[in-house]
């Protein structure tokens, strides 16, 4: 079943890189899934003793109906990137805390997981592998998922006896819809997307699959997505579906804090650090949905959809235009000084590129 790496990917160096994504429409290229030639898996117990990691081929897993994760939703995920650069070296952005990130999610859902320097290495080998499918530079990213999930039997509700992590990639373009266009939000004031000592703060999986009724609904009426709002007080700003989001006003930028409920995005803690070193202030605190209304710009970050724009905010029969559906100017400047680190064509200065 596990062909050996070296000569399937001496069979694949005869397609060029080139070859391979000939045909591809970089500029309108979305966020689709384009399965690669190399997963990666390894296995582990319950008490973190994790097999060798191989390389396998992107294909389907073999599981136990049983399964901890298919039950009780015992996952959590990962997502970062590889990007190439002009003279044709790749480049991934923050790895380290993407491991660390899973490490505490996997705690808060009762999983061991691989320590550091093993999702490191793995993320590594898997875009080594999968080398040829990074999109020329400049033009879209080569997306990483880790996975780590309960793969062991299990009936009554107990963490599972076996675990498997996994990574997989797939070239992406752009997440939302036309590029980097202005979005349009509407805020959701029924459902919450997490609650006060639940597992918002987490990357599992199980954050996901209840928020597609309302982003659904909501892109079944023209909007992108929708903005959840705090499940105590239905009055503060919390994250989009799949991104956190950013307020400017009169220059100062301000985001939701970090207090259990809204993901540590890796993306938001570069981007806070980005503008305070080009001198805007940038606060975390509560940003009532009032103030999201108010603002001169607002922005999401995440790694897939990097730094978006926000072109209006609808709550209720209310609808704000920002910057008159245009980029705004702190959204634009952000944007490019955090993709020119991740491409390679700007200075480093915090370290947070690996090159491979
Ligand atoms: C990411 O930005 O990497 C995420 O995991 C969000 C996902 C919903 C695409």
């Amino acid at each position: 079943k596990v062909q050996p790496l070296n000569a399937v990917a001496d069979a694949l160096n005869q397609t060029s890189d080139l070859d391979t994504l000939q045909g591809i429409d970089w500029d309108n290229f979305g966020f689709g899934l384009r399965p690669t030639d190399f997963m990666y898996v390894k296995k582990g117990d319950i008490a973190g003793n994790w097999q060798e990691g191989e390389l396998v081929p992107y294909g389907n897993l073999e599981i136990s109906p049983s399964a901890g994760v298919l039950n009780y939703g015992q996952g959590v995920f990962e997502g970062l990137k590889a990007y190439r650069t002009a003279d044709d070296s790749i480049l991934m952005f923050r790895p380290e805390e993407n491991a660390l990130r899973m490490v505490h999610g996997a705690e808060r859902m009762s999983m061991p997981a691989p320590d550091v320097d093993t999702f490191i290495n793995a993320v590594k080998q898997t875009v080594l592998a999968n080398k040829r499918w990074v999109p020329p530079t400049g033009k879209g990213s080569l997306y990483i998922r880790p996975l780590l999930i309960g793969t062991g039997p299990i009936l009554g509700l107990a963490p599972a006896p076996e675990y498997t992590f996994l990574v997989y990639v797939s070239p992406v373009g752009t997440y939302f819809k036309g590029g980097l266009s202005p979005i349009d939000l509407k805020v959701e004031t029924y459902f919450h997307r997490a609650a006060p000592g639940g597992t918002g703060g987490v990357k599992t999986i199980s954050n996901y699959a209840p928020v597609l009724k309302t982003q659904y609904t909501a892109k079944g009426k023209g909007y992108s997505d929708v903005v959840y709002l705090d499940a105590k007080e239905n009055k503060y700003v919390e994250e989009v579906s799949s991104c956190n989001i950013f307020v400017v006003k009169d220059k100062v930028i301000s985001t939701p804090e970090l207090a259990g409920t809204i993901l540590p995005g890796i993306t938001r803690n570069s981007i806070i650090q980005l503008a305070r070193s080009r001198g805007y202030e940038v606060n975390e605190r509560p940003v009532s949905v009032d103030e999201l209304l108010a603002a001169d710009e607002v922005f999401c970050t995440g790694t897939a959809v990097v730094v978006n724009p926000v072109g209006s905010v609808t709550h209720g029969t209310k609808r704000v235009l920002y910057n008159h559906g245009v980029v705004g100017g702190v959204s634009q400047e952000l944007y490019e000084a955090l993709t020119s680190i991740q491409m390679g064509v700007s200075k480093d200065e915090f370290d947070w590129v690996v090159e491979l």
